[in-house]
């Protein structure tokens, strides 16, 4: 890692020291190349607090080196004349990325969240002799651009790519142990990912996979302007600690024809609480409808609304009976696959549940409560969508379950 190369890599999961290390490494370079200019480069930074700018002050103390660097509100001056800057690169056009054309060393950290849009833009403009690129990253997928890029089958000649997880961070803290030794009781699925770097959980014949919801994605600054926003709730069958959450999403339908999930405020509560936080994302968002399943309940839901709010409108629906939750949520699903659908923003919650929602089943523990209410959510606003897949249901007497039975009911 120390030896010169223009791509230097460490992906692994949480706590293996990578950020301590190129940090390090960032300062250690200052002070052996004076002058060097540095960016530590993250793909969205909304303040300079999400930067590493606070651990590399911290490293400059542990070096005991503070005498050598002057440490100003939004940058850190270097030994020379150098200086080491903090930027999101989806602030950055490609005009401005021309900014950073005398730049020695690009550090992104949290790489994997890095277009591959920004990558792009990003190697050609380090360009001074002997510059370098370090990267930083949990993979999510073997699509993510830093991933092709560096662990794929043809990575760029010299690049140095190390694996590192907690076991080989001799600093591992306790704190960090427990919470280890938690997700790996409680979220086993995720765990592999979390902690040891793997990628991200795909189930077997999972009909979402992150790739798809990645290439999706969008900023909240490029929406069109949207024709319908519903929010819809999956309520939990009952507040006890430890059942099944509420699904709250928020979706909408663009003047380009495309579906937006815009938030996802599920819950645990009682029905009080997630009838408020339905009611709150309604007048946010200015909804025209609250979409409810009455599985649970019976009217419990659109009653629990309504006494909170009587002139909403509420469009109730249900599962037909028998059916499977992922006969409802194909037609979804390949609205996806058609690249219809953008993600917002992320919603890692929803996104790990959507990749493990199988043909045979949910793999995840419990009940996909945010899968749920995101699948009625867009059935109601892509009906098209919904009744095409009936209708070759219908062709197929063998899948005659998947029928779509909405029951509207207006105030
Ligand atoms: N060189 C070091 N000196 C002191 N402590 C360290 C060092 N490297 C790592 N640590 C400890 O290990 C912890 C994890 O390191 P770090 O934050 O760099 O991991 P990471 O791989 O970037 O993980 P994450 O994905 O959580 O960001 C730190 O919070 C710190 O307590
Ligand atoms: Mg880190």
């Amino acid at each position: 890692m120390l030896a010169p190369s223009r791509y230097k890599g460490a992906f692994g999961g949480r706590g293996s020291g990578k950020s301590h290390f190129f940090a390090e490494m960032a300062v250690e370079w200052a002070i052996m190349h004076r002058g060097a200019r540095i960016v530590c480069v993250r793909e969205v930074q909304k303040s300079l607090k999400e930067s590493v700018k606070l651990l590399i002050e911290d490293k400059i103390q542990d070096l005991g080196v503070q005498r050598l660097f002057s440490v100003l509100h939004d940058r850190i001056e270097t030994p020379g004349g150098g200086l080491i800057l903090f930027q999101g690169m989806q602030e950055h056009t490609k005009e401005s990325i021309k900014s950073l054309e005398g730049f020695d060393v690009a550090y992104v950290e949290e790489a994997q969240t890095m277009t591959g849009g920004s990558l792009e833009m990003l190697r050609p403009t380090i360009r001074n002799p002997g510059s370098e690129l370090w990267f930083s990253w949990n993979p999510r997928h073997a699509t993510d651009p830093v991933d092709a890029l560096l662990r794929g089958p043809a990575p760029p000649p010299d690049a140095i790519v190390v694996q590192a997880n907690y076991m080989d961070n001799p600093f591992f803290p306790d704190v960090l142990e427990d919470e280890r030794a938690f997700d790996a009781q409680h979220s086993p699925v995720r765990y592999a990912h979390i902690w040891l770097g793997e990628y991200e959980p795909m189930a077997v014949g999972a009909i979402w996979n992150m790739a798809t919801i990645n290439e999706g994605r969008r900023s909240r600054e490029n929406l069109p302007d949207l024709k319908r926003i519903v929010v819809s709730i999956d309520p939990a069958g009952s507040a006890e600690p430890g059942a099944n959450e509420t699904g709250i999403m928020t979706c909408a339908v663009g003047e380009d024809g495309r579906g937006y999930v815009l938030d996802d405020l599920s819950l645990s509560g009682t029905p009080q609480q997630w009838a408020e936080r339905a009611l709150a994302a309604y007048d946010l968002y200015g909804a025209d409808a609250i979409v409810a399943e009455v599985n649970f309940g019976g009217d419990m839901v659109a009653n629990t609304i309504r006494a909170m709010r009587p002139n909403v409108r509420i469009i109730t629906v249900r599962a037909a009976r028998g059916q499977s939750k992922h006969v409802r949520a194909e037609p979804i699903s390949a609205l996806y696959s058609l690249g219809k659908i953008s993600h917002v923003g992320a919603f890692p919650k929803l996104e790990a549940q959507m990749c493990l929602v199988t043909a045979a089943g949910y793999e995840g523990q419990g009940s996909p409560d945010r899968v749920d209410a995101l699948v009625w959510a867009f059935t109601e606003l892509f009906p098209g969508m919904v009744r095409r897949v009936r209708d070759r249901d219908k062709a197929a007497p063998a899948r005659a379950n998947g029928q779509y039975r909405p029951h509207r009911w207006r105030g």
